[in-house]
């Protein structure tokens, strides 16, 4: 579904849009990110680097700490602050991937097992927070008390957003509006963390802060709609995580709430059996994809990702035309048409 979907038609006929541009840009600071990751994950208790380099080098795209630098550069800085920032950043994110694994009991991350497979809930949990930790430690070895603030307030929204989707959980009754206070937490915030940052560390004004905070929550919205997308659509392989978790725990997303909508009300049935109940049997996923496509519930959920990422465009027009700005405008067609 997502792979022949692009920001606009031209650009469809050209490539699919990737984050090479990005890495590119960002591959000498993204460099010095990945050695502070793999020095700050280090402890003498043998079973915290073993967990979370197990994570750790089974890659991820690495996509928020390299939009915090290339926010930063945007924005003309040229010190050394923001590759300590962005490790703190991905800190945060690989402590939420250990906590939601657990949480949503999933399997696969990153195409390699969970380390709550590997390792059990417990230390899942348990190495999450000391990720967690470190991440407030780097923090405040920068010293910026409004990076604190910005990062800090995150997390706390993060853990809200999970709290809050816990209890939408098979819930058919969840409405859109909620749907999209848990991904605007859960994702979101990070995002526009991540940027903001950028700002911050070169000092900018007010209106840069916003337009980049901006920029970061409406990408993060796109990116995590169009997660939910792929959950029903996408291939295995390629994502790296299991195909189907959502439905599987009754999960309560975008393409669920629109396709429940657009039933009747022997689809509705269907839906609350296998999302309120969990009776769940063979076939059902495909029949809860069929009646997706049906609805158009996949595409719709495709087009409002799309509208977040052309929010993000527009944040993006107070700053001048440079190679960062292409490469922040390449990552929202990525975020809008990936496939992993
Ligand atoms: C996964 O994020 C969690 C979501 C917010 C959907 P990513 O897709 O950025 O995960 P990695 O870091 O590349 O594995
Ligand atoms: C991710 O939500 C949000 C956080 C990690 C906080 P998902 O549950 O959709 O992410 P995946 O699909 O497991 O990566
Ligand atoms: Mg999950
Ligand atoms: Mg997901």
């Amino acid at each position: 579904v997502t792979n022949v979907v692009a920001l606009n038609d031209q650009r469809e006929l050209q490539q699919t849009p990737s984050l090479d541009r990005l890495m590119a840009l960002t591959a000498t600071d993204l460099a010095r990110v990945n050695e502070v990751i793999l020095e700050q994950m280090q402890s003498p208790v043998l079973l915290i680097p073993q967990l979370a380099g197990h994570l750790i080098a089974a890659g991820g795209k690495r996509l928020r700490p390299m939009l915090t630098l290339s926010a930063a550069r945007l924005c003309g800085y040229q010190g050394e602050r923001h590759t300590g920032l962005a490790a703190s950043v991905e800190f945060i994110h690989t402590a939420t991937l250990l906590h939601d694994d657990v949480v949503d009991e999933s399997d696969l991350r990153r195409g390699a097992a969970t380390a709550n497979v590997v390792w059990g809930n417990q230390s899942s949990v348990l190495v999450g927070d000391f990720l967690f930790a470190r991440a407030f430690e780097l923090m405040v070895a920068d010293g910026s008390l409004e990076v604190l603030y910005i990062l800090s307030r995150a997390s706390s929204v993060i853990a809200e957003g999970e709290v809050h989707q816990l209890i939408t959980a098979n819930d058919t009754d969840t409405t859109e509006q909620d749907y999209l206070e848990v991904i605007e937490a859960k994702t979101a915030k990070l995002f526009a963390a991540a940027t903001e940052i950028g700002a911050i560390v070169a000092d900018r004004p007010a209106e840069e802060r916003q337009a980049l905070a901006s920029f970061g929550h409406n990408i993060g919205m796109a990116f995590q709609l169009i997660d939910d997308v792929l959950d029903y659509s996408a291939h295995q392989a390629t994502l790296g995580k299991a195909v189907g978790d959502d439905f599987r725990e009754g999960k309560i997303t975008l393409p669920i709430i629109l396709a429940f909508r657009h039933g009747d009300e022997e689809a509705r049935v269907f839906w609350r059996r296998t999302l309120e109940d969990l009776e769940q049997k063979k076939g059902d996923f495909k029949r809860a994809v069929q009646m997706m496509e049906n609805a158009g519930a996949l595409k719709a959920t495709v087009d409002r990702a799309r509208e977040y990422g052309q929010r993000a465009l527009d944040a993006l027009s107070i700053f001048p035309d440079d190679e960062h700005k292409q490469a922040l405008q390449e990552s929202v067609a990525f975020a809008v048409s990936r496939s992993y």
